[in-house]
């Protein structure tokens, strides 16, 4: 066979594939080849039962009584679960309690697991799920978050955060103006649907195959619902096929399930949602409704804001607290809002449990302020690309609301390259023409940046630890806590430990995430997994090199400093060994060639109670211009063209970057466009597949579609080798879409009239803003 190449760039005299350099995602040809194993295409261990849940089919109700006899008969059927069963703890909420394992006497979504049954076959689990006779006595159920916002109903307190005086800055702005925008949520869509593999040990203790962004929460809840001590339980993630934050803390549920069915029956046991039970029964991005009123002058420089997020939680709190919290962190987006206020609320109602979603809440807490500044440059006649940059954050004017001061000023000039390179003026002027000639098709143009932190907003979680190993051929072998979903963490990973002792990244492997080798992990989630993993991966590769490099110099007679190692070949003084020699020698004379290590995140904090502090360690930074084309007929629309230039400081992998952004902003633009979900007056979703639920295809996405990282641009804070994250940041990126739809329907109106737009902007929503754009032109042309 071919020997496949690994690497798609190389410097010279570099070991290839190292931190740096682009290289192909490890699995890159296992995943093309369909060959990369998922959780369910391994090899299923002898007597597998496959489980399957009972949901309930009320949003809002108290079971009165529950008939499993019919599910109990089913042929196939081994076993049935209720609450009653479960000998340890029954709640699993990752944070605060309020996440029933099984309900049991009142149920609180449509969706919401009550049983669980085991069975011979996937198909014989679900048939039998679905023949329990359940009653009900149906309690009101509270389905939007303008009734929680109404009667205070939340799932956790709200919070504020404020700087300055806003009320005096508003009372005296030369200019006022209030919005309000309902921003959707949005279904992950992994390709890969939730999915566990339970099997029992010989000692009572259970190995458990998660799709899991958080394996050690896995561990520790399966644990805990069985009754036992952590070290009997063991997860191992070896890949997901797409997490995106819907398997932070949403994938627990199906190992504790599997896990008690494997522990009532002795069996091992797979639990796979289908893809509709998957879409009812796990929660989603958070649907928002957010309010501005905000002070601002001439310039439309602002002077005050007074904003508020309203963030649609579910039942349960989940993530929900931190989801809002970051949507409040990211609520200013890159602008200096000088005297302000951010208030954020959890609202509560009888829905799934919405949970992580790329971006965290930063997302819907953009979409505030991205508002609130086109219709300051609409009121003002001003073009909304000079009201942004305006307002940008900028030396002086740097302390974001929460007390946390922007340190490193990137966005300013980094969206100044985007606007000449993007020729954001010409076509400016080249759009405004086309639309004054073309009365059915409009064009339409934006340019809008990203800023987002980098870190846990629950500091415990900034730690990582990892495990190197070398062998005596040189090989090496690296664990650590992070989980791969596609972004290229691994081989990242790899590429640390390559750069560190300088050998190609060939020679080294990273294997399956597993909580018996590297202990008390954080979820990957916060687009930490390299800065996290990465620090700890170099800590370990660190420690062995100091034996390494003490033993060199003892051995060839020279000082520490003259040990080098360079392109595979470790120099000690004159001598020069092939890697593979040096590590054997290094074995021979008994020097250790392992080591664990361990990385927290330095420099955060911050206080709930006051709202201020520095919750992240730096912001990455973005911006994206995008073209779109609307027909104004039936509100359809195509996106032309997307420049992107984002910052990801002194790139790891730039071919695994620039992956990430493009995803990144095509599933941002999904959010605001397409991905519409719909619940009817019952509390039931609608769109529960693929055929009512669209997702961006190829053709969806620009036909031109630029996307550049920000040349010579170092992390100022000493990150692995000075890189930034990159996982989230992009998909903001998206936010240019939505804003160049909605500069396409300003143009009906001479560019004077800021239409409301909530999103996802469909056709429907767009062919309703176009005539809200015309009625409005109408009542101006009358009273003129
Ligand atoms: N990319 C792919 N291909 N698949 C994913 O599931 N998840 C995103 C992002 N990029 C995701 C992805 C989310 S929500 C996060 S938080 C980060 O990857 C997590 O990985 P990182 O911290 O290693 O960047
Ligand atoms: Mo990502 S939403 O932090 O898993």
């Amino acid at each position: 066979m071919r020997k496949l190449p690994r690497d798609i760039s190389r410097q010279s005299g570099q070991a290839v594939g190292i931190a740096g350099q682009s290289a192909l995602h490890d699995s890159a040809w296992l995943h093309v080849r369909g060959q990369a194993r998922y959780i369910d295409d391994l090899r299923e261990p002898e007597g597998l039962l496959h489980a399957a849940v009972g949901h309930s089919e009320e949003a809002h109700a108290r079971i009165t009584s529950m008939d499993l006899s019919a599910v109990r008969a089913y042929p196939g059927v081994v076993a049935v679960i209720t609450l009653a069963d479960v000998p340890g703890h029954t709640d699993i909420g990752p944070v605060f309690p309020g996440d029933p394992v099984l309900a049991s006497e009142l149920v609180e979504h449509i969706g919401q697991p009550i049983f669980a049954v085991a069975a011979t076959s996937h198909t014989a689990a679900r048939k039998a799920a679905r023949l329990a006779k359940v009653e009900y006595e149906p309690l009101h159920a509270v389905l939007s978050t303008q009734e929680a916002l109404d009667t205070s109903f939340f799932v956790r307190p709200s919070h504020t955060q404020q700087r300055g005086d806003p009320d005096k800055a508003l009372a005296s702005a030369p200019h006022r103006l209030k919005g309000e925008i309902n921003v959707g949520g949005q279904e992950h869509f992994y390709l890969e649907g939730q999915v566990a593999m339970v099997e029992p040990l010989e000692d009572g203790g259970m190995f458990v195959h998660t799709s899991s962004q958080h394996p050690s929460e896995v561990q520790k809840l399966v644990a805990e619902v069985l009754g036992l001590p952590i070290h009997a339980v063991q997860a191992e993630v070896r890949r997901m096929g797409g997490g995106f934050g819907g398997k932070e803390t949403q994938a627990a549920a199906l190992g504790c399930v599997a896990a008690l069915l494997a522990q009532v029956t002795g069996k091992p046991i797979k639990y796979r949602l289908s893809r509709p039970d998957d879409m009812v029964q796990t929660g989603k991005r958070h649907d928002f409704f957010n309010t501005y009123d905000i002070g601002f002058d001439d310039q439309g420089l602002i002077q005050g804001a007074e904003i508020m997020v309203a963030g649609r939680c579910g039942f349960s709190p989940d993530l929900s607290n931190a989801i809002v919290e970051r949507a409040m962190f990211h609520s200013d987006n890159s602008y200096f809002l000088d005297q302000a206020r951010v208030t954020g609320h959890c609202c509560k109602t009888h829905t799934v449990s919405n949970t992580a979603f790329r971006g965290f809440g930063g997302p819907q807490g953009m979409m505030v302020i991205e508002q609130a500044v086109d219709d300051i440059a609409r009121h003002l006649q001003l073009d909304p690309l000079d009201v942004r940059k305006h307002n940008l954050y900028r030396p002086g004017r740097d302390t974001t609301h929460y007390g946390q001061v922007v340190e490193q000023h990137i966005l300013p000039e980094l969206v100044a390259q985007l606007e000449a390179s993007s020729d954001y003026r010409t076509r400016r002027d080249e759009i405004t023409a086309f639309n004054q000639q073309s009365p059915i098709l409009k064009r339409g143009l934006a340019l809008t940046p990203v800023k987002f932190g980098i870190s846990f907003t629950a500091k415990h979680l900034n730690q990582a630890g990892a495990l190197v190993l070398i062998y005596t051929d040189g090989s090496l072998h690296v664990n650590h806590g992070g989980t791969e979903m596609g972004q290229g963490l691994y081989i990242k990973i790899a590429q640390v430990v390559a750069a560190a002792f300088q050998v190609d990244v060939d020679k080294v492997k990273v294997s399956a995430t597993r909580t018996d080798k590297v202990p008390n992990t954080s979820p990957t989630a916060a687009s930490s997994g390299s800065d996290l993993n990465g620090m700890a991966a170099l800590d370990a590769c660190e420690k062995i090199k100091a034996g390494l490099v003490a033993f060199a110099a003892e051995q060839y007679g020279c000082k520490a400093e003259e040990v080098r190692f360079e392109n595979n070949q470790v120099v000690a003084g004159e001598a020069r060994l092939d890697w593979a020699e040096f590590v054997q020698k290094a074995y021979m004379n008994r020097v250790s060639l392992s080591s664990s290590g361990f990385y927290a995140t330095p420099k955060i904090h911050y206080d709930f109670a006051t709202g201020k502090g520095h919750p992240f360690l730096y912001y990455a930074n973005g911006a994206a211009c995008s073209e779109v084309v609307l027909d104004t007929l039936t509100g359809e629309y195509r996106v032309m063209r997307t420049d992107i230039l984002h910052d990801v400081g002194q790139s790891l992998n730039p071919a695994i970057d620039i992956g990430q952004i493009e995803g990144g902003f095509v599933q941002g633009m999904g959010w605001l466009t397409t991905e519409e979900l719909v619940y009817n007056d019952k509390g039931r979703l609608m769109t529960t597949g693929p055929a009512t639920y669209k997702i961006p295809a190829v053709s969806d996405t620009p036909p031109d579609l630029r996307v550049n990282l920000l040349a010579a641009s170092p992390n100022r804070e000493a990150t692995v080798f000075r890189s930034k994250a990159v996982g989230e940041p992009p998909l903001m990126l998206g936010i240019a879409v939505w804003s160049a739809l909605r500069d396409a329907v300003a143009s009906l109106t001479d560019y004077r009239y800021s239409p409301p737009l909530d999103t996802p902007a469909t056709p429907e929503r767009m062919l309703n803003a176009v005539n809200a754009a015309r009625a409005w032109a109408n009542t101006e042309q009358e009273t003129a």
